[in-house]
């Protein structure tokens, strides 16, 4: 399938060094099959990767209000991907993982407190990205089933790489949190160099990012304003015992603190 370029708005978001190309976009289109199989098992897998953070983290009562809630709605994704799966007739087989998740994983430091604030900051690049590909497909999918799966899940993704924000913000100075994250970003954009992966090598993760930056700034990605393609963010529900005044959860509404996706 082609596609016809893809339009800022939809193809940009905040975190992201370098935005999804319309290479990738054309193989997923074409193998919307497998997408779909390793869309439940990303859901699955972010849901095991917040409950991980909390067994690491066992006392900290702040970080276990936020991730539970995440962890709990992305195995509802994960239900209502199984369930049009199954529809179809499509059996959620393993797949190969590209080597996404395990390079960035890598770049995780070992000591703490770096290894807690790279933790945050990888969970949220990569929900960002699947945020930015999840809006490409929503846009042009060309079944009406699957743009409404997509459509439908944008805002909580957006609201998760939230989530993500307010943990390091919670923990650490803004500027300590942006110098970090400018070069996890820079990683996050390289493990998705290179071509695009075609047929059974499709995935929600693999390579396919356009090397035009259309004057997008590496040094400054914060300061986030709503996303979009699905509107303002809204924000999470104040978890127990957290003081209001910092934060998105503090903001009301798409505020400028929230890391969300770019639309300039
Ligand atoms: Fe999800
Ligand atoms: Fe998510």
């Amino acid at each position: 399938m082609t596609v016809a370029p893809l339009q800022p708005a939809a193809a940009r978001i905040r975190w992201l060094a370098a935005p999804s190309s319309t290479a990738w976009l054309e193989q997923a289109l074409a193998r919307p099959d497998l997408v779909l199989i390793d869309h439940a098992h990303c859901e699955r897998k972010a849901a095991g990767a917040a409950l991980q953070l909390m067994f690491r983290y066992p006392g900290d009562e702040q970080l276990a209000a936020l991730l539970s809630p995440l962890a709990r709605e992305e195995l509802e994704h994960f239900e209502r991907v199984l369930a049009l799966l199954q529809r179809r007739g499509i059996v959620l087989r393993p797949l190969a993982a590209p080597p996404y998740g395990s390079e960035l994983s890598k770049a995780v430091r070992r000591q703490e407190p770096q290894r807690m604030l790279d933790a945050f900051l990888v969970a949220g690049l990569i929900e960002a990205r699947s945020h930015e590909r999840m809006a490409l497909l929503a846009a042009h999918a060309p079944d009406l089933e699957m743009r409404q799966l997509y459509g439908d899940l944008l805002a909580s993704e957006a609201r998760h790489f939230g989530l993500y924000w307010l943990l390091c913000e919670q923990r650490w100075p803004r500027r300590t949190v942006i110098e970090r994250l400018v070069e996890l970003a820079a990683l996050e954009s390289r493990c998705l160099a290179g071509s695009p992966a075609s047929g059974e090598g499709v995935r929600m993760h693999s390579p396919g990012v356009s090397s035009s930056r259309s004057g997008r700034r590496t040094d400054r990605p914060a300061d986030p304003p709503a996303c979009p393609p699905c509107g303002p963010v809204p924000p999470p529900p104040p978890p127990r015992g957290w003081s209001p005044g910092r934060g998105p959860a503090a903001t009301g509404s798409a505020g400028a603190r929230r890391p969300a996706v770019r639309g300039d």
